[in-house]
């Protein structure tokens, strides 16, 4: 008999687990970031437009491909060109698994970093200065003693499967990272300067709305907010049960991450204002200062100016930023495993304990050519893998899958309007952000 696929046990499950793969350090760290360099508020019109037109369809298409397949992206691709070159699915899918591979790659040294900083205000409360030291110190040690924990932490969820790991996991932590967010742009906004940046953030500047780079920054950061592009989204839709409401649970998915994306701008950008007025050096030449130093050097410092609190503070911040990180990795580290267990008939922990061996090996290559292979990887990534996996996607649902696709089916109604609009308006806008980008 058949073995039953494992899968979410209920809706909230679904929506928070696929929250927590959207919500990560491209919400907590990147969006108040691009928005403070962007004109704030306009960035945040923007961002909301590119949102509602462009990610929640992508959103919406990557989910539908999974749930209708009930299969992992390799598999479910392949099904969908049936009609026309299956190879041509089944490559795609493998394109999205090495993207995923190398997403969790680098995003593991960086989720790395936040458990390091989440324990040296630990360390310093038990006067292990030392201990404190090397943990807030760029060092290669580092990197190879925490990337590797951030993925022992990842396989630990994983190997549990996605009733009893993914999604318990995620019911927990999600939560607590709301908790934590809303707690500390509490007390922000308690101290001096924060005004300044509520008003920063949320008083448009209009003169930067119509620049072109503000637009591109806009497309990147949604795409890799809501994870598209690499088949994180497909797998956690193939694993909800077939009569669910597809669109609604699109929509809560992709409310929830921007409303985390905002909240998030809520607590950086007044910390940026009252770091500077109590004398941390934030801008320079009009820019925020490099975006690393923006956390691991300008916010401890500010943390540390409060104080004893200031320890308290850092703490929930750090854990805030591991916890987002870690419902990220997670539902990377899911597609190749799903695919390994489905597709050649690995045991779950076996899998597992391959992909993570595979990421460990990657993100060591990265560690060890740091200065030119990670911000390389980020933005080959970023700006062009994912907006042209999601351009496939499209003509995927939109053109060449027929059998099954109820899109294409519908004669009227939701599903009908939505497949023209998936046919013609998004590859048209996907392209035009595609050419811009390559262009820039
Ligand atoms: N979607 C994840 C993030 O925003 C990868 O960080």
């Amino acid at each position: 008999m058949a073995q039953l696929r494992d899968g979410f046990q209920s809706r909230l499950g679904f929506v928070l687990a696929a929250a927590g793969a959207a919500v990560g350090l491209g919400n907590i760290w990147g969006f108040p970031t691009q928005a403070a360099n962007h004109g704030g508020g306009a960035f945040l019109l923007v961002y909301f437009a590119v949102i509602f037109l462009l990610a929640l369809p992508a959103l919406y298409t990557e989910l539908y491909i999974g749930h209708q397949a009930q299969s992992n992206p390799v598999k479910a691709l392949n099904q969908a060109w049936q009609d026309s070159n299956p190879k041509i699915g089944s490559t795609a899918g493998y394109v999205g698994l090495c993207g995923a591979i190398v997403m969790l790659s680098f995003y593991s040294i960086v989720a790395g970093w936040m458990l390091a900083f989440s324990l040296e205000p630990l360390a310093r409360l038990l006067e292990l200065n030392e201990l404190a030291a090397f943990l807030k110190g760029d060092s290669t040690l580092r990197n190879f003693i925490f990337t590797p924990l951030m993925l022992l932490l990842t396989a630990s969820i994983i190997l549990k499967g996605v009733k009893s790991g993914i999604e318990a996991w995620s019911r927990r932590l999600m939560p607590l990272l709301l908790l934590l967010l809303i707690g500390l742009i509490g007390y922000m906004a308690t101290l001096e300067g924060s005004i300044e940046g509520f008003k920063a953030y949320l008083v448009p500047d209009f003169s930067k709305v119509t620049d072109p780079d503000l637009v591109i920054a806009a497309m990147g950061q949604a795409f890799f907010s809501l994870s598209l592009g690499v088949g994180c989204m497909m797998i956690y839709g193939s694993y909800l049960k077939p009569n669910e409401n597809l669109p609604k649970l699109t929509a809560s998915v992709a409310l929830l991450d921007t409303c985390v994306a905002f909240l998030a701008g809520l607590l950086i950008i007044p910390a940026i204002f009252v770091a500077q007025q109590s004398g941390v050096e934030v801008f320079q030449d009009g820019k925020l200062i490099g975006e690393g130093r923006l956390i691991f050097a300008v916010l401890p410092e500010l943390f540390m100016n409060m104080g004893q609190i200031g320890l308290f503070v850092g703490l929930s911040f750090f854990v805030l930023m591991s916890i987002a990180a870690l419902t990220s990795t997670i539902s990377s580290t899911e597609i190749p495993v799903s695919f390994l267990v489905e597709n050649h008939g690995l045991r779950r922990k076996n899998a597992t304990i391959w992909v993570t061996l595979v990421i460990i090996l990657v993100s060591t290559t990265i560690i060890l050519n740091f200065e030119w292979l990670f911000g390389l990887i980020i933005s080959v990534l970023t700006h062009y893998q994912l907006p042209l996996m999601g351009l496939f996607y499209f003509i995927t649902v939109g053109w060449m899958w027929h059998r099954g696709n109820k899109l294409l089916e519908a004669r009227s109604g939701f599903h009908y309007y939505f497949a023209q609009y998936v046919r013609f308006i998004c590859p048209i806008l996907m392209t035009a952000v595609f050419v811009n980008v390559a262009l820039k």
